[in-house]
């Protein structure tokens, strides 16, 4: 087990690199682009997926280190949980509806902080 302290900053990289691959593939589908013509398809997908695992990992290596890895996780953690999925499960989204694109940019930093709020201030 690492420290608590990695465990979150493995857990922000992750954030960083979902982020900027989400919003690479947002600004790309924004301006006409598509699956086919981008020369970046790999690397933006493997920063997606790897980006996506840290959060995993940095997110649940807290857990372990707060004692929470026991029974059935508090709201605060459930909600976290659902951010993740919902964030995970979209990445293509602006390439099959190009009108998302644009929003995407303005919605998904709003459900980074409604994630960062839950770790804080553990409202239920
Ligand atoms: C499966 C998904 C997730 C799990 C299991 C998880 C779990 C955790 C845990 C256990 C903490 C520590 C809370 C504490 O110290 O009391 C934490 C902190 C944090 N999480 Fe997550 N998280 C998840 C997803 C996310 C997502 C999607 C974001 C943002 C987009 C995020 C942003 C943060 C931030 C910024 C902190 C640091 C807050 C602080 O200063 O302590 N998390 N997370």
């Amino acid at each position: 087990m690492f420290p608590r302290d990695l465990y979150e900053i493995i857990h922000i990289i992750g954030i960083a690199m979902l982020f900027v691959s989400i919003g690479g593939v947002a600004v790309h589908a924004a301006n006409g682009g598509n699956k086919a013509n981008t020369s970046t398809r790999g690397l933006v997908a493997a920063m997606f997926g790897l980006g996506s695992f840290l959060i995993l990992l940095g997110g649940f290596g807290m857990m372990a280190r707060l004692g929470l890895v026991r029974g059935m996780p508090p709201g605060w953690l459930g909600v976290k949980m659902v951010i993740w999925l919902v964030l995970s499960a979209i990445v293509l989204l602006p390439y099959r509806k190009p009108a998302l694109a644009r929003p995407f940019l303005v919605i998904l930093p709003l459900l980074a902080g409604v994630a960062v709020y839950m770790a804080l201030y553990k409202p239920f």
